[in-house]
C-alpha cells in the first residue's frame, strides 16, 4: 500500500539527521535568470506557471509589521524555488527514487510549481525592493528526502505551515492601511497553495481537502520550522535582519515531524533548551508551569500539562497527551512547549513559548 509505505519511510526519515545540502545553485535557476529574471525571462516564467504577476504601482509606505512579513514569505518562497528546483532536476535526471510511473506528467507538474514559487518570491521581493527594505536572499538548505514519496510528503507539512502563516500575514496586511492592497493577493496564493497541497494529499492517498479550517500558525513559528531546511550559518545577511524570533525546534517521537494514526495518545516531546534565556528557570526542575499547547485548524489554543519531565543539562524530555478526539485533529497540527496553558488566540503562544514548532500530521487517510 501506497500510504503505508510513505508513512514508514517518512517516519524513518525525518528521525534521520542527516540530510545533504541542495546547492546553492538550485536557487539561482540558470534556465530562467531567477532570482534576477530579465523581462523576456519573467515572461518565460510567467508561461511555466501559466499566469503572470499582477499590474500595477507596488504599495508603499509599508508598517514594520508589514515588511516583517513580507520578508518571511520571501524567505519561505526561495527556500521552495530550491526545493521545486532540486525536486525537477532529480525526476528530470532521472535519479534512484525518482523513476516514477508518472514521472513525465510529473515533471510538467513540478515545473509549473517551480515557476509559480518564482513568481509568489519575485512579487514579495518587488515590494520590499520598492519598501527600501532588506530583501532576503537564498540560504544553503539541506532536506532529508531522498525519493519522491519523501519529497512530496515532506512538501505537503511544509506547504501546511505556509497555509498556516498566511492567515497571519492577511491579517497584519488588513491592519495596515498602506498594505490592505495586498490582502486579496494573498488570498489568491492562499488558494494557489491549497491546490498543491491537494495535489500532494492526493498523491499519498489522503483526503485532498485535508479539513475544513486549516490550522493557523504564528509567524515565528513558520520561521522557525524553516529553520529546519537552512544550513546553519548559510544565509549571507544575519537572520536577525528579519524581526522574527526563532525558538528551539521541539521534536515529537524524537523527529521534527510525528506522523500519527488517529486517536488520543501520548507524545514525547524533546528540545534543547541551552539557547533560551526563558527556559533558565525551569531548568532541572519538576516541569511545574510547564504545558504542551496543541493548536489545530482555527480551534482555541489547547495547553495540557508537561508530565514525566526530564532533564539532561538543558535538553528537556516530558510527555503530553495529544488531544485527537477533542479536537478531531486531522491533518496538521503543531505543539509548542509553553509557560503558560492560559492562550485564547494563536497569536499570543510565542510570547510564553519555550520550543516550537513541533509538527504533528494526522494521516486521514482515504
Ligand atoms: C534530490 O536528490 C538528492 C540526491 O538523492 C537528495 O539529496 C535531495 O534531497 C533530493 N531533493 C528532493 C527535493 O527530493
Ligand atoms: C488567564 O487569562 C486571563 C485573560 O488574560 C486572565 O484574566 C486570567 O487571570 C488568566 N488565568 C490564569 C490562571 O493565568
Amino acid at each position: 500500500m501506497l500510504y503505508l509505505k510513505a508513512l514508514t519511510a517518512v517516519t524513518g526519515l525525518v528521525a534521520s539527521a542527516t540530510a545533504a545540502t541542495l546547492p546553492r545553485s538550485f536557487s539561482q535557476t540558470k534556465d530562467n535568470g531567477f532570482p534576477k529574471p530579465s523581462a523576456q525571462e519573467i515572461l518565460d516564467i510567467s508561461k511555466a506557471a501559466g499566469g503572470k504577476l499582477p499590474p500595477g504601482s507596488l504599495p508603499t509606505g509599508l508598517s514594520p509589521t508589514s515588511i516583517t512579513t513580507l520578508q518571511l514569505i520571501a524567505f519561505n518562497e526561495l527556500f521552495e524555488v530550491a526545493y521545486f528546483s532540486s525536486l525537477l532536476s532529480n525526476l528530470t535526471l532521472n535519479l534512484d527514487g525518482y523513476q516514477i510511473p508518472s514521472q513525465a506528467q510529473s515533471i510538467e507538474v513540478v515545473k509549473a510549481i517551480r515557476a509559480q514559487e518564482q513568481l509568489h518570491a519575485l512579487g514579495a521581493l518587488a515590494i520590499l525592493e520598492t519598501n527600501n527594505a532588506f530583501q532576503p536572499s537564498s540560504c544553503e538548505y539541506a532536506v532529508p528526502v531522498t525519493n519522491f514519496n519523501d519529497a512530496v510528503n515532506l512538501a505537503e507539512i511544509f506547504t501546511a505551515v505556509v497555509l498556516g502563516a498566511l492567515q497571519g500575514a492577511n491579517f497584519n496586511f488588513a491592519n495596515d492601511a498602506a498594505a490592505v492592497p495586498l490582502v486579496p493577493l494573498i488570498s489568491s496564493i492562499i488558494g494557489q497553495e491549497g491546490e498543491q497541497n491537494g495535489a500532494y494529499r492526493q498523491f499519498l492517498q489522503r483526503i485532498p481537502s485535508e479539513s475544513p479550517f486549516l490550522t493557523a500558525v504564528p509567524a515565528p513559528f513558520a520561521f522557525s520550522a524553516l529553520q529546519g531546511f537552512v544550513v546553519p550559518g548559510s544565509c549571507p545577511y544575519p537572520l536577525s535582519n528579519i524581526n522574527l524570533p526563532i525558538f528551539p525546534a521541539l521534536s515529537v517521537n524524537g523527529g521534527p515531524v510525528a506522523l500519527l494514526q488517529p486517536g488520543d495518545q501520548a507524545l514525547t516531546l524533546s528540545a534543547d533548551l541551552s539557547s533560551s534565556d526563558a527556559a533558565k528557570a525551569f531548568v532541572g526542575g519538576n516541569g511545574e508551569g510547564l504545558f504542551a499547547t496543541f493548536v489545530t485548524g482555527q480551534q482555541a489554543p489547547y495547553s495540557v500539562a508537561a508530565q514525566n519531565v526530564k532533564w539532561s543539562g538543558s535538553v528537556v524530555t516530558f510527555e503530553a497527551t495529544f488531544p485527537y478526539t477533542d479536537l478531531v485533529a486531522h491533518g496538521f497540527s503543531h505543539v509548542s512547549l509553553t509557560t503558560s496553558n492560559n492562550f485564547t488566540d494563536v497569536n499570543s503562544i510565542p510570547g510564553a513559548t519555550l520550543a516550537a514548532p513541533g509538527v504533528i500530521q494526522v494521516n486521514n487517510a482515504v
